[in-house]
Protein backbone atom coordinates (compact mmCIF):
# COMPACT_ATOMS: atom_id res chain seq x y z
CA UNK A 1 0.00 0.00 0.00
CA UNK A 2 1.22 3.42 -0.73
CA UNK A 3 2.19 5.76 2.64
CA UNK A 4 -0.34 8.41 2.02
CA UNK A 5 -0.55 9.86 5.09
CA UNK A 6 0.53 13.24 5.71
CA UNK A 7 4.13 14.30 6.90
CA UNK A 8 4.59 16.97 9.07
CA UNK A 9 6.81 19.70 8.31
CA UNK A 10 9.24 17.83 9.87
CA UNK A 11 8.93 14.24 8.27
CA UNK A 12 8.66 16.30 5.01
CA UNK A 13 12.13 18.06 5.61
CA UNK A 14 13.93 14.22 5.93
CA UNK A 15 11.57 12.89 2.96
CA UNK A 16 12.12 15.34 0.66
CA UNK A 17 16.02 15.63 1.29
CA UNK A 18 18.31 15.82 -1.65
CA UNK A 19 21.56 16.50 -0.27
CA UNK A 20 23.60 14.15 2.39
CA UNK A 21 21.22 11.95 2.16
CA UNK A 22 21.29 11.43 -1.06
CA UNK A 23 24.91 11.48 -1.65
CA UNK A 24 25.24 8.77 1.08
CA UNK A 25 23.28 6.33 -0.81
CA UNK A 26 25.53 7.08 -4.17
CA UNK A 27 28.37 6.52 -2.05
CA UNK A 28 27.39 3.04 -0.63
CA UNK A 29 25.83 1.68 -3.83
CA UNK A 30 29.25 1.11 -5.69
CA UNK A 31 29.71 -1.25 -8.61
CA UNK A 32 33.08 -2.69 -8.47
CA UNK A 33 36.06 -1.41 -10.16
CA UNK A 34 34.50 2.11 -9.37
CA UNK A 35 37.19 4.49 -8.67
CA UNK A 36 35.73 6.25 -5.12
CA UNK A 37 37.30 9.27 -4.45
CA UNK A 38 34.05 10.82 -3.16
CA UNK A 39 33.24 9.13 0.51
CA UNK A 40 34.14 10.99 4.16
CA UNK A 41 35.31 7.37 5.28
CA UNK A 42 38.92 7.37 6.24
CA UNK A 43 41.53 4.19 5.46
CA UNK A 44 41.65 1.26 6.92
CA UNK A 45 45.05 1.33 8.27
CA UNK A 46 46.61 -2.08 9.71
CA UNK A 47 48.73 -0.59 13.03
CA UNK A 48 45.09 1.54 14.02
CA UNK A 49 43.06 -1.59 13.30
CA UNK A 50 45.50 -3.40 15.76
CA UNK A 51 44.84 -1.03 18.62
CA UNK A 52 40.94 -1.58 18.27
CA UNK A 53 41.76 -5.32 18.23
CA UNK A 54 43.98 -4.85 21.67
CA UNK A 55 41.05 -2.93 23.22
CA UNK A 56 38.16 -5.39 22.27
CA UNK A 57 40.22 -8.25 23.45
CA UNK A 58 40.66 -6.60 26.71
CA UNK A 59 36.71 -6.09 27.35
CA UNK A 60 36.90 -9.93 26.47
CA UNK A 61 39.50 -10.84 28.86
CA UNK A 62 37.98 -8.37 31.85
CA UNK A 63 34.73 -9.35 31.41
CA UNK A 64 33.27 -5.72 30.72
CA UNK A 65 31.05 -6.93 27.85
CA UNK A 66 27.60 -7.54 30.08
CA UNK A 67 28.21 -3.54 30.86
CA UNK A 68 29.16 -2.68 27.50
CA UNK A 69 26.19 -4.40 25.33
CA UNK A 70 23.52 -4.95 28.63
CA UNK A 71 23.22 -2.20 30.37
CA UNK A 72 22.03 1.89 29.59
CA UNK A 73 24.40 4.28 30.70
CA UNK A 74 23.08 7.34 31.75
CA UNK A 75 22.50 10.33 29.41
CA UNK A 76 25.53 12.25 31.05
CA UNK A 77 28.12 9.66 30.36
CA UNK A 78 30.93 7.29 31.46
CA UNK A 79 32.35 9.20 34.27
CA UNK A 80 35.51 7.99 33.68
CA UNK A 81 35.39 8.28 30.06
CA UNK A 82 34.50 12.18 30.91
CA UNK A 83 37.08 12.49 33.39
CA UNK A 84 39.80 11.36 30.94
CA UNK A 85 38.46 13.88 27.99
CA UNK A 86 37.90 16.55 30.40
CA UNK A 87 42.29 15.87 31.35
CA UNK A 88 43.18 15.39 27.73
CA UNK A 89 41.49 18.60 26.51
CA UNK A 90 42.61 20.45 30.00
CA UNK A 91 46.23 19.57 28.75
CA UNK A 92 46.37 20.07 24.82
CA UNK A 93 44.42 23.27 25.49
CA UNK A 94 46.39 24.46 28.24
CA UNK A 95 43.42 25.42 29.87
CA UNK A 96 41.84 23.81 32.96
CA UNK A 97 38.71 22.05 31.68
CA UNK A 98 36.26 19.78 33.92
CA UNK A 99 34.41 16.73 33.08
CA UNK A 100 31.01 18.91 33.65
CA UNK A 101 32.50 20.92 29.95
CA UNK A 102 32.17 17.30 28.71
CA UNK A 103 29.00 15.80 26.69
CA UNK A 104 29.26 12.24 25.10
CA UNK A 105 27.83 12.21 21.64
CA UNK A 106 26.77 9.90 19.12
CA UNK A 107 29.24 11.18 16.66
CA UNK A 108 29.53 15.23 15.56
CA UNK A 109 27.08 15.22 13.29
CA UNK A 110 24.26 13.89 15.88
CA UNK A 111 26.44 16.75 18.09
CA UNK A 112 25.80 19.29 15.11
CA UNK A 113 22.15 18.75 14.52
CA UNK A 114 21.26 19.22 18.54
CA UNK A 115 23.64 22.46 18.45
CA UNK A 116 22.87 23.84 15.20
CA UNK A 117 19.43 23.84 15.99
CA UNK A 118 19.81 25.15 19.81
CA UNK A 119 21.52 28.54 18.09
CA UNK A 120 19.13 29.18 15.35
CA UNK A 121 15.51 29.40 14.25
CA UNK A 122 12.94 31.37 16.32
CA UNK A 123 13.76 32.08 19.49
CA UNK A 124 11.64 32.84 22.55
CA UNK A 125 11.87 36.99 22.30
CA UNK A 126 10.76 35.97 19.08
CA UNK A 127 13.50 36.68 16.82
CA UNK A 128 14.75 34.68 14.36
CA UNK A 129 18.41 33.67 14.03
CA UNK A 130 20.74 32.07 11.69
CA UNK A 131 23.67 30.27 11.64
CA UNK A 132 27.13 32.11 10.36
CA UNK A 133 29.63 30.51 7.99
CA UNK A 134 32.67 32.63 8.02
CA UNK A 135 34.45 31.22 5.17
CA UNK A 136 32.30 29.23 2.25
CA UNK A 137 32.73 26.54 1.09
CA UNK A 138 31.82 24.83 4.43
CA UNK A 139 31.19 20.87 5.77
CA UNK A 140 27.88 19.69 3.50
CA UNK A 141 26.23 17.63 6.63
CA UNK A 142 25.45 20.96 8.22
CA UNK A 143 23.37 22.35 5.23
CA UNK A 144 19.98 20.36 5.59
CA UNK A 145 20.65 20.30 9.76
CA UNK A 146 18.69 23.32 10.66
CA UNK A 147 14.73 22.43 11.28
CA UNK A 148 13.88 26.13 9.34
CA UNK A 149 14.75 26.50 5.99
CA UNK A 150 17.19 29.94 5.07
CA UNK A 151 18.85 29.47 8.68
CA UNK A 152 22.48 30.17 7.08
CA UNK A 153 24.14 33.35 6.25
CA UNK A 154 27.77 33.36 5.18
CA UNK A 155 30.39 35.48 4.09
CA UNK A 156 33.31 34.73 1.09
CA UNK A 157 36.64 34.27 1.74
CA UNK A 158 39.49 36.12 -0.46
CA UNK A 159 41.28 33.36 -2.66
CA UNK A 160 45.00 33.98 -2.61
CA UNK A 161 46.98 32.42 -5.06
CA UNK A 162 50.05 30.42 -3.43
CA UNK A 163 51.43 29.09 -6.28
CA UNK A 164 51.54 27.77 -9.91
CA UNK A 165 48.59 25.27 -9.67
CA UNK A 166 47.79 26.36 -5.44
CA UNK A 167 45.22 28.48 -3.87
CA UNK A 168 43.72 29.54 -0.41
CA UNK A 169 40.76 30.94 1.02
CA UNK A 170 41.64 33.48 3.36
CA UNK A 171 38.99 34.80 5.81
CA UNK A 172 37.84 38.13 4.64
CA UNK A 173 37.03 39.72 8.92
CA UNK A 174 36.37 43.18 6.70
CA UNK A 175 32.95 41.25 4.85
CA UNK A 176 31.41 40.41 8.60
CA UNK A 177 30.45 44.20 9.07
CA UNK A 178 28.03 43.46 6.35
CA UNK A 179 26.14 40.74 7.61
CA UNK A 180 22.74 42.36 8.55
CA UNK A 181 21.20 39.20 9.84
CA UNK A 182 20.08 38.42 13.87
CA UNK A 183 22.87 35.49 14.10
CA UNK A 184 22.48 32.97 16.41
CA UNK A 185 26.08 31.35 16.20
CA UNK A 186 28.92 30.86 13.84
CA UNK A 187 30.44 27.64 12.48
CA UNK A 188 33.72 26.78 11.35
CA UNK A 189 35.41 23.18 10.48
CA UNK A 190 38.75 22.64 11.31
CA UNK A 191 40.31 22.03 9.19
CA UNK A 192 37.66 22.19 6.81
CA UNK A 193 35.89 19.51 4.84
CA UNK A 194 35.85 19.78 2.03
CA UNK A 195 38.88 22.02 0.90
CA UNK A 196 41.39 20.82 3.50
CA UNK A 197 42.28 24.33 4.81
CA UNK A 198 42.89 24.80 8.44
CA UNK A 199 42.01 27.96 10.24
CA UNK A 200 45.15 29.63 11.46
CA UNK A 201 45.13 30.69 14.91
CA UNK A 202 44.68 34.89 13.90
CA UNK A 203 41.42 33.32 11.65
CA UNK A 204 39.55 31.72 14.95
CA UNK A 205 40.65 35.06 17.07
CA UNK A 206 38.90 36.93 14.44
CA UNK A 207 35.53 34.87 14.04
CA UNK A 208 35.87 34.78 17.68
CA UNK A 209 35.93 38.38 18.60
CA UNK A 210 33.35 38.95 15.97
CA UNK A 211 30.77 36.14 18.15
CA UNK A 212 31.76 38.14 21.01
CA UNK A 213 30.97 41.29 19.45
CA UNK A 214 27.28 39.57 18.79
CA UNK A 215 27.07 37.72 21.73
CA UNK A 216 26.73 34.19 20.10
CA UNK A 217 28.86 30.75 20.59
CA UNK A 218 31.73 29.59 18.14
CA UNK A 219 30.63 26.33 17.10
CA UNK A 220 34.37 25.01 16.03
CA UNK A 221 34.30 21.40 14.54
CA UNK A 222 37.63 19.65 14.72
CA UNK A 223 36.85 16.28 13.20
CA UNK A 224 40.09 15.66 11.49
CA UNK A 225 41.90 18.02 13.50
CA UNK A 226 42.70 17.97 17.58
CA UNK A 227 43.63 16.04 19.44
CA UNK A 228 42.84 12.93 17.17
CA UNK A 229 43.44 12.21 14.66
CA UNK A 230 45.34 15.11 13.76
CA UNK A 231 44.96 15.42 10.17
CA UNK A 232 47.17 18.70 10.07
CA UNK A 233 49.64 19.14 7.61
CA UNK A 234 50.56 22.93 8.96
CA UNK A 235 51.57 23.85 12.70
CA UNK A 236 48.38 24.78 13.99
CA UNK A 237 47.31 23.65 17.57
CA UNK A 238 44.48 22.88 19.12
CA UNK A 239 42.87 26.26 20.66
CA UNK A 240 40.32 26.95 23.33
CA UNK A 241 38.87 30.08 24.73
CA UNK A 242 35.75 31.34 26.16
CA UNK A 243 32.81 31.64 23.61
CA UNK A 244 33.71 28.74 21.97
CA UNK A 245 31.52 25.28 21.62
CA UNK A 246 33.86 22.63 20.26
CA UNK A 247 32.98 19.09 18.44
CA UNK A 248 35.09 16.10 18.62
CA UNK A 249 34.66 12.71 16.68
CA UNK A 250 36.03 9.06 16.92
CA UNK A 251 35.61 8.60 13.51
CA UNK A 252 38.86 9.97 11.45
CA UNK A 253 41.18 7.93 13.47
CA UNK A 254 39.06 4.93 12.24
CA UNK A 255 36.24 4.45 14.34
CA UNK A 256 33.05 5.83 12.11
CA UNK A 257 31.03 2.94 12.92
CA UNK A 258 30.89 3.64 16.40
CA UNK A 259 29.32 6.79 16.42
CA UNK A 260 31.00 8.40 19.08
CA UNK A 261 31.97 12.00 20.05
CA UNK A 262 32.02 14.95 22.61
CA UNK A 263 31.50 18.31 23.05
CA UNK A 264 33.69 20.77 24.60
CA UNK A 265 31.20 23.54 25.98
CA UNK A 266 29.73 25.36 28.99
CA UNK A 267 28.05 23.65 31.59
CA UNK A 268 25.08 25.00 30.99
CA UNK A 269 25.55 24.10 27.09
CA UNK A 270 26.73 19.87 28.52
CA UNK A 271 23.50 19.43 30.46
CA UNK A 272 21.50 20.76 27.64
CA UNK A 273 23.55 18.75 25.36
CA UNK A 274 22.60 15.88 27.45
CA UNK A 275 18.99 16.42 28.21
CA UNK A 276 18.44 16.23 24.90
CA UNK A 277 20.30 13.13 24.58
CA UNK A 278 18.29 11.66 27.00
CA UNK A 279 14.72 12.56 24.73
CA UNK A 280 16.78 11.24 21.58
CA UNK A 281 18.27 8.01 22.75
CA UNK A 282 18.40 7.79 26.27
CA UNK A 283 21.89 7.15 26.69
CA UNK A 284 24.85 7.90 24.28
CA UNK A 285 26.35 4.06 22.89
CA UNK A 286 27.94 2.30 25.29
CA UNK A 287 31.26 0.47 23.07
CA UNK A 288 32.31 4.47 22.13
CA UNK A 289 32.58 5.12 25.52
CA UNK A 290 34.31 1.94 26.48
CA UNK A 291 37.11 2.50 23.47
CA UNK A 292 37.64 5.84 24.19
CA UNK A 293 38.18 5.29 27.84
CA UNK A 294 41.13 2.97 27.02
CA UNK A 295 42.21 4.99 23.64
CA UNK A 296 43.21 7.91 25.79
CA UNK A 297 44.11 6.22 29.16
CA UNK A 298 46.33 3.91 27.20
CA UNK A 299 48.48 7.28 24.69
CA UNK A 300 47.37 5.20 21.82
CA UNK A 301 45.35 8.33 20.69
CA UNK A 302 48.77 10.30 20.68
CA UNK A 303 50.80 7.68 19.71
CA UNK A 304 48.77 6.86 16.32
CA UNK A 305 48.21 10.47 15.31
CA UNK A 306 51.12 11.42 15.29
CA UNK A 307 53.49 8.51 14.43
CA UNK A 308 50.87 6.43 11.57
CA UNK A 309 47.58 8.58 11.06
CA UNK A 310 49.61 11.86 9.82
CA UNK A 311 52.19 10.31 8.23
CA UNK A 312 49.89 7.82 6.55
CA UNK A 313 47.30 10.59 4.82
CA UNK A 314 50.74 12.40 4.19
CA UNK A 315 51.56 10.07 1.87
CA UNK A 316 48.49 9.99 0.04
CA UNK A 317 47.97 13.74 -0.49
CA UNK A 318 51.39 13.19 -2.30
CA UNK A 319 50.28 10.14 -4.27
CA UNK A 320 47.03 12.56 -5.07
CA UNK A 321 48.68 15.70 -6.15
CA UNK A 322 51.50 14.10 -7.81
CA UNK A 323 48.83 11.81 -10.03
CA UNK A 324 47.11 15.29 -10.68
CA UNK A 325 49.83 17.42 -12.19
CA UNK A 326 51.02 13.78 -14.00
CA UNK A 327 48.07 12.88 -15.58
CA UNK A 328 46.24 16.48 -16.02
CA UNK A 329 49.47 18.50 -17.26
CA UNK A 330 48.44 20.17 -21.14
CA UNK A 331 44.50 18.39 -20.65
CA UNK A 332 42.79 20.79 -17.97
CA UNK A 333 43.19 23.89 -16.52
CA UNK A 334 43.00 23.66 -12.55
CA UNK A 335 44.02 24.93 -9.13
CA UNK A 336 43.86 22.64 -6.05
CA UNK A 337 43.26 24.62 -2.45
CA UNK A 338 46.28 24.34 -0.13
CA UNK A 339 46.07 20.58 1.69
CA UNK A 340 46.82 21.79 5.40
CA UNK A 341 44.58 19.11 6.77
CA UNK A 342 41.92 16.19 6.22
CA UNK A 343 42.55 13.87 3.50
CA UNK A 344 40.25 15.75 0.79
CA UNK A 345 41.71 18.10 -1.96
CA UNK A 346 39.60 20.93 -3.19
CA UNK A 347 40.45 21.22 -7.20
CA UNK A 348 38.55 24.20 -9.06
CA UNK A 349 38.63 23.78 -12.80
CA UNK A 350 38.89 27.00 -15.27
CA UNK A 351 37.09 26.86 -18.21
CA UNK A 352 35.06 23.97 -18.03
CA UNK A 353 32.04 24.19 -20.94
CA UNK A 354 29.80 22.20 -18.29
CA UNK A 355 29.04 22.62 -14.78
CA UNK A 356 30.34 19.73 -12.73
CA UNK A 357 26.52 19.35 -11.96
CA UNK A 358 26.37 18.26 -15.09
CA UNK A 359 29.48 16.11 -15.48
CA UNK A 360 28.57 14.30 -11.89
CA UNK A 361 26.39 11.59 -14.05
CA UNK A 362 29.13 11.38 -16.68
CA UNK A 363 31.83 10.50 -14.34
CA UNK A 364 29.72 8.42 -11.99
CA UNK A 365 28.56 6.22 -15.26
CA UNK A 366 32.84 5.69 -16.31
CA UNK A 367 33.29 4.76 -12.78
CA UNK A 368 34.88 7.45 -10.96
CA UNK A 369 32.80 9.20 -8.10
CA UNK A 370 33.57 13.11 -6.76
CA UNK A 371 31.44 15.26 -4.68
CA UNK A 372 30.52 18.25 -6.83
CA UNK A 373 31.16 21.73 -4.98
CA UNK A 374 27.64 23.30 -5.71
CA UNK A 375 27.15 21.01 -2.01
CA UNK A 376 29.12 22.76 -0.12
CA UNK A 377 27.22 26.33 -0.55
CA UNK A 378 23.98 26.63 1.53
CA UNK A 379 23.53 30.02 -1.00
CA UNK A 380 20.07 29.48 -2.18
CA UNK A 381 18.40 32.69 -3.17
CA UNK A 382 21.07 34.75 -5.19
CA UNK A 383 20.52 33.18 -8.31
CA UNK A 384 24.23 32.69 -8.70
CA UNK A 385 25.46 28.97 -8.18
CA UNK A 386 28.29 28.16 -6.87
CA UNK A 387 30.79 25.37 -6.81
CA UNK A 388 30.09 24.44 -10.24
CA UNK A 389 33.93 24.57 -11.36
CA UNK A 390 34.77 22.81 -8.30
CA UNK A 391 35.13 19.00 -6.86
CA UNK A 392 36.16 17.75 -3.78
CA UNK A 393 38.32 14.19 -3.84
CA UNK A 394 38.86 11.80 -1.28
CA UNK A 395 42.42 10.44 -1.18
CA UNK A 396 41.61 7.93 1.60
CA UNK A 397 41.12 5.04 -0.58
CA UNK A 398 44.13 2.94 -2.43
CA UNK A 399 46.97 4.43 -3.96
CA UNK A 400 46.27 2.48 -7.39
CA UNK A 401 42.50 3.65 -7.38
CA UNK A 402 43.24 7.27 -6.24
CA UNK A 403 45.42 7.37 -9.43
CA UNK A 404 42.70 5.55 -11.81
CA UNK A 405 40.00 7.98 -10.50
CA UNK A 406 42.20 11.17 -11.14
CA UNK A 407 43.45 9.37 -14.63
CA UNK A 408 39.85 9.08 -15.69
CA UNK A 409 39.04 12.07 -14.23
CA UNK A 410 41.44 13.86 -16.40
CA UNK A 411 40.19 12.04 -19.55
CA UNK A 412 36.30 12.73 -19.27
CA UNK A 413 36.96 16.55 -18.54
CA UNK A 414 39.34 17.20 -21.06
CA UNK A 415 37.00 16.70 -23.41
CA UNK A 416 35.04 19.50 -21.99
CA UNK A 417 37.64 21.47 -21.83
CA UNK A 418 39.20 24.25 -24.46
CA UNK A 419 42.82 23.48 -23.86
C1 LIG B 1 33.68 18.31 9.07
C2 LIG B 1 32.91 17.14 9.58
N1 LIG B 1 32.25 17.26 10.73
C3 LIG B 1 31.53 16.25 11.23
C4 LIG B 1 31.44 15.05 10.57
C5 LIG B 1 30.60 13.96 11.16
O1 LIG B 1 31.41 13.04 11.80
P1 LIG B 1 30.88 11.92 12.80
O2 LIG B 1 31.22 10.63 12.16
O3 LIG B 1 31.62 12.17 14.08
O4 LIG B 1 29.40 12.11 12.98
C6 LIG B 1 32.11 14.86 9.37
C7 LIG B 1 32.00 13.58 8.64
O5 LIG B 1 32.42 13.42 7.52
C8 LIG B 1 32.85 15.94 8.85
O6 LIG B 1 33.49 15.83 7.68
Amino acid sequence: MDQDFLFSKFGAKFRNQTGIGQLMEDLGNLSPGVSMLGGGSPSLIPEVEEVWKKILNKFTATGAWDSILGKYETPTGKEETLEILASLLSSETGTSISKEQIAITNGSQNAFYLLLNFYSGKFEDGSFKKIFLPVLPEYIGYLDQPLNPDSFTYSFAKEIVTGEDGFRYELDSSSFDTIKDDLGCAVLSRPTNPTGRVAKKEELELILKFARSRKIPFLLDNAYGFPFPGIVYSDERLFHSEGMIQSFSFSKIGLPGIRTGFVLGDPEVVKTLNKANAVLNLAGGNLGQYIALEFVRSGEWFRLSRDIVKPYYLKKREVAISSIRREWKGKLKYRIHDSEGAFFLWVQFIGLRKNISELYPILKEKGVIIVPGKYFYPVTNSGVSYGEDSIRISFAREDSEIQEGIRKIGEILSTYCPY
